[in-house]
């Protein structure tokens, strides 16, 4: 009997260990994969700032071909290797400065998307895991592959306004993404809690939506080099109505034939771009600015009061950062930092839209209590 007894407890006392030894690996890998998501976040806002250093430094087609530059992994530097790709490329001849600005941007994006896999692997090894979320990063990894086409169409067909902007669009995306993942992981900085009800559900994702097609709109006015043609503000070439004209403004497809570096469209085309993405603006400052100021009020649940704030100075910063475009004439800094600061936007309302959507049922493990 005395023997039988040491025996159950040893097997016990092994089966007791396996299981905290498995515990433990579990949520060392839950801790890491949460560190990597975040990683790939901050990797990704970095992408976004480096692809409109590119983009507004005229630097985007550096590289003519892709995903080389000149056939090269790095750029060409050899005095025999820039007139090879001069004889390859007599209409684009190597522009040293702006190649290298191109190929900084393809590598920080390369490793994004080798990170981005690591992650998509990684959910999918981990699936079983209470919390881990697996249908963000499989999504992710999708994202990432269109957005390295989107980055060879920007280059073969020459910058056409709407692969530019999609390309715009799927680095905005890819980055919410990442950070709806840091959020929705277990170790997240805010944990999800019991939602807020589908009133507010729905006025976070009306500012959301709103906030995207704003973004859409500055891409449009970038990639249509639109952004000189209203040089005055709060009026445009003088006229708080300047003459529009949006069928030609707005036209989604032109062709793959053009080369549209510098812009094809006339004045008022231009114009009504500009035009548009102020209005626009003044729309996205009173619906998110209202709104925030209506989440500041008693009665609101505290976590949303604290983060009214936030969104407020995001869209004060964003809406100073577009009028410095205009009044200043476009410094490439202050370009750069009103694509950073659509960045933070689109990310507030992300978090917001987190904030009031609640994790219950959704995302298992999910915290439940109050902030
Ligand atoms: C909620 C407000 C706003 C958001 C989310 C937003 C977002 C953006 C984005 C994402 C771009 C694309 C930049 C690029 O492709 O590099 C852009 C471009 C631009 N935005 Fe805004 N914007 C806002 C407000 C404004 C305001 C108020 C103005 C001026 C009155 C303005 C003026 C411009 C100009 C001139 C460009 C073209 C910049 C260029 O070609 O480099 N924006 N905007």
């Amino acid at each position: 009997m005395a023997g039988n007894d040491v025996v159950v407890d040893v097997s016990g006392s092994i089966a007791t260990n396996r299981a905290d030894v498995i515990g433990a690996r579990d949520a060392a890998g839950g801790a890491g994969f949460h560190r990597l998501a975040r990683f790939a976040a901050v990797l990704a806002f970095a992408v976004i700032l480096l692809g409109a250093w590119v983009r507004l430094s005229d630097a985007g087609l550096g590289c003519p071909d892709w995903p080389g530059c000149y056939g090269h992994l790095d750029v060409p530097a050899e005095p025999h290797e820039v007139a090879r790709a001069n004889a390859i490329y007599p209409e684009r001849p190597v522009e040293t400065h702006k190649a290298w600005k191109e190929m900084i941007h393809r590598y920080f994006a390369g490793t994004l998307g080798l990170v981005v896999f690591v992650l998509a692997g990684w959910a999918l090894a981990r699936r079983q895991q209470p919390g881990q979320p697996v249908a963000v990063p499989v999504l992710l990894a999708g994202v990432v592959i269109l957005q390295a086409l989107l980055g060879m169409w920007t280059v073969t067909i020459r910058l056409n306004p709407t692969i530019v902007m999609l390309h715009l669009i799927g680095g905005f995306t890819t980055l919410s993404l990442l950070w709806w993942l840091v959020l929705r992981s277990p170790g997240s900085p805010l944990p999800a809690t019991a939602g807020s009800g589908r009133r507010l559900a729905w006025l976070a994702g009306v500012g959301l939506v709103l906030v995207i097609g704003q973004i859409m709109l500055g891409g449009w006015t970038s990639a249509n080099y639109a952004a000189l043609h209203c040089p005055d503000f709060p009026t445009c070439q003088g006229d708080w109505l300047p003459p529009l004209d949006y069928g030609e403004a707005f036209v989604p497809w032109r062709g793959s034939e053009l080369d549209f570096e510098g812009g094809v469209l006339d004045n008022t085309a231009r114009v009504t771009i500009h035009f548009t993405h102020r209005l626009g603006a003044l729309l996205v400052l009173l619906y998110v600015g209202g709104l925030a100021l209506w989440l500041r009020r008693p009665g609101q649940p505290s976590r949303l009061r604290r983060f009214a704030p936030v969104l407020l100075a995001a869209l004060a910063l964003q809406i100073g950062l577009g009028i410095s475009n205009v009044v200043f004439s476009l410094p490439l800094p202050v370009a750069v930092a009103h694509n950073g600061g659509g960045a933070l936007l689109l990310l507030s309302l992300v978090t917001l839209n987190h904030l009031v959507h609640g994790g219950e049922g959704k995302g298992r493990g999910m915290s439940g209590e109050e902030a």
